[in-house]
């Protein structure tokens, strides 16, 4: 620990210290979240007080140990999911559900199963208030398929595909309707790892083009540090924010002819990561033994 030190400020005061001058496009203030189980009258808290601020065209990357919170946090930006304290607004304005400016690539796919690959693409955009003309829907789902490596499988139902093909569908689903901000669920979690780089090589170009908002939860601490521009460690459950760290290497990071993986800087945002990480799987160990 320690290296990083002043490029990064726990979360909490992040958002409180930071005052830029254009107003922040997602900001969660204060905000505790959790599940009731009615059946057994007990109330599970998934994050406690999480402060955070994403400006407009910037790739935030949350990571963290498994069940802290982090599709919770993505699910109160999307609006399927309410704060139970605190609270979570865009452009200002407080999040009271869905809207068409915010897509989701889940975690587990969400295909419709008795639609074609092409047809679920479409779906996105049937489902709009702004209507897409048939030509332009057509168009554009031709083009996000394209973008994703799916070209010929239009007709493929989901339960023809593989895995890692299933995601892609979920990630063309969200491009197609061009959101201001796209929320990324593990979106890569089930792509093989070739594939896998040539998809965030795709999305840095994507974003780059569109200047679209993402907040992108992933596993892997590599594709965290290569995404984003900055990356927020969660702790594990309740979920709080552990460290906001700025990721101050240049772009792009998929070129040729870059060497940011290999560059110290990467090296040292890694090690810090991992020693954060460790310590919240150990901690999360030790609590299970004693309970
Ligand atoms: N719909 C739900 N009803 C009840 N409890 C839920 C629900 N969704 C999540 N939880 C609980 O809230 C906690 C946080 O879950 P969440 O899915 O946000 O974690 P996560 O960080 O995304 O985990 P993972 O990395 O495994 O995807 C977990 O303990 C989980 O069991
Ligand atoms: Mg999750």
């Amino acid at each position: 620990m320690g290296q990083v030190e002043a490029r990064s400020a726990p979360g909490a005061q992040h958002a409180a210290d930071e005052r830029p001058s254009e107003p922040a496009l997602i900001e969660a203030a204060h905000v505790t979240a959790g599940y009731d189980n009615r059946r057994e009258h007990t109330r599970l808290i998934a994050l406690r007080d999480v402060s955070l601020q994403v400006r407009r065209g910037e790739f935030l990357a949350i990571v963290g140990p498994s069940g802290c919170g982090k599709t919770t946090f993505i699910n109160l930006i999307a609006g399927f999911v309410k704060p139970l304290e605190g609270s979570v607004r865009v452009r200002g304005e407080e999040v009271t559900g869905p809207g068409a400016d915010r897509a989701m690539v889940f975690q587990d796919y969400a295909l419709l199963p008795w639609r074609t690959v092409e047809r679920n693409i479409r779906f996105a955009m049937e489902n709009r208030r702004g209507h897409v003309p048939k030509a332009e829907q057509a168009e554009r789902a031709a083009r996000a398929l394209r973008l994703v490596g799916l070209t010929g499988f239009e007709k493929s139902y989901p339960h023809e595909l593989s895995g890692g093909m299933r995601q892609r569908v979920g990630i063309a689903r969200a491009l197609v309707t061009e959101p201001e901000i796209l929320l990324m669920d593990e979106p890569f979690g089930a792509v093989d790892a070739m594939t896998r780089e040539a998809m965030q090589a795709e999305l840095e170009k994507i974003i780059a083009e569109t200047r679209q908002t993402v907040v992108f939860i992933t596993h892997s601490i590599d594709e965290a540090i290569l995404l984003a521009d900055r990356i927020v460690v969660i702790s594990k459950r309740p979920g709080t924010i552990r460290e906001v760290i700025d990721v101050d290497l240049p772009r792009p990071r998929f070129d040729e002819q870059s060497d940011v993986q290999r560059s110290p800087r990467f090296g040292e945002i890694r090690s810090h990561l991992w020693s954060l990480l460790a310590d919240e799987a150990l901690g999360a160990k030790q609590e299970g033994a004693t309970r």
